[in-house]
């Protein structure tokens, strides 16, 4: 019952044709009226065949649109699949690609590690043997603060303890204190000669004082605060060491530029030469720490270019390059 009520108007009026035919056709034959009931049954059959004709026309109709649909479907499905694989392959030669490319990478970093290893190593092999070399040169009277660093390297105080061992300089001007202030104060107390030593950072001015005490060095070596003030040359302003530091200083013979640090300002160091120039004895040695460093390098090309008499030795070794300077006097020729 459920499922006739679930039924159509259409299958109903169909239904309900079907019976009244069927009545029809067993009345008309009950009654004797076989022509009428054949007649009926004609019609029915007619019916029937226009039917199932139009059903077949329908089924056909449902196949081929079912086939034309499902050969949509597997052109989609190609397309999708081809499109996939298509990037799936792509993937797969950039993964190789990317593959290879950090492999390549791989192999040169570990090269370079290796041979920076190397490189250290060999480093550090050659400031051993600086450092054992200055202490045979020493004894010192108290521990020595360390080297490296802000301090200049073991093999940079090697060359300069050797450059004050065979020139003898009577005055050395020191720009920057530290740990060179101690080595350069046993070296002159040795060779016999003064060292001024300049910091800006009272500080550090300080703790270099207080090691020159602890070594028994205050009579060969002292410490002066020199806070950076502004000089103008070529028309900049630099900060540079307070001038006063050095007013009372004449016929330095050896000047060691290590400061001020490059983080007080760019080109730090130029202004050393041209300020100190005219503080230089005849003929001094200049040792610049740091030469390797761009802004220094330049400096050094600029002082060279500019200032008469003054000419690098060989090439810079370790941080360090070493000058020679040598006053150049110009004759006076009265004009007529
Ligand atoms: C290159 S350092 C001078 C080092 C010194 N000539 C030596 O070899 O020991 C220049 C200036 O940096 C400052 N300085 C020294 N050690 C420092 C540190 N560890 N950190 C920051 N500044 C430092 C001091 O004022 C010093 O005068």
């Amino acid at each position: 019952m459920s499922r006739l009520r679930k039924i159509t108007r259409r299958q109903a009026v169909l239904l309900a044709a079907a019976a009244l035919l069927g009545a029809a056709i067993g009345g008309s034959a009950l009654t004797g009226h076989i022509g009428v009931a054949l007649a009926v049954l004609a019609v029915v059959m007619v019916a029937l065949t226009a039917g199932l004709i139009l059903v077949l026309h329908r089924l056909a109709t449902l196949g081929r649109e079912a086939r034309r649909s499902q050969r949509e479907q597997r052109a989609v499905l190609d397309q999708t699949q081809r499109r996939l694989l298509g990037a799936v392959e792509q993937m797969l030669l950039l993964a190789g690609d990317r593959h290879r490319e950090l492999t390549e990478l791989l192999a040169n970093s570990q090269k370079l590690t290796a041979n920076g290893t190397d490189r250290l190593l060999r480093a550090q092999t050659g400031e051993v043997e600086a450092l054992i070399q200055m202490f045979q040169g020493f004894s010192p009277r108290a521990p020595m603060p360390t080297s490296g660093g802000f301090a200049l390297n073991p093999t940079d105080l090697l060359a300069l303890l050797h450059i004050i061992h065979t020139r003898r300089p009577k005055l050395v001007l020191e720009l920057g204190s530290g740990t060179s202030t101690v080595w350069i104060a046993y070296a002159l107390e040795k060779a016999g000669g003064k060292l001024i030593s300049l910091d800006h950072d009272a500080a550090y001015a300080e703790k270099t004082r207080i090691a020159l005490a602890a070594h028994g060095l205050t009579a060969v070596a002292e410490v002066r605060d020199a806070p950076l003030c502004p000089v103008v040359l070529d028309g900049r302003t630099f900060p540079w060491y307070d001038t006063e530091a050095v007013a009372d200083l004449n016929e330095v013979d050896l000047l060691l530029i290590d400061g001020p640090p490059e983080k007080t300002g760019k080109d730090a160091r130029y202004p050393a030469m041209r300020v100190l120039e005219d503080r230089l004895a005849d003929t001094a040695t200049v040792v610049f720490d740091d030469a390797h460093r761009q802004d220094e390098a330049e400096a050094l090309r600029r002082w060279v270019e500019m200032i008469e008499g003054l000419t690098q030795e060989g090439e810079a070794l370790g941080r360090h390059a070493v000058l020679s300077y040598r006053r150049v006097v110009r004759q006076f020729t009265p004009s007529n």
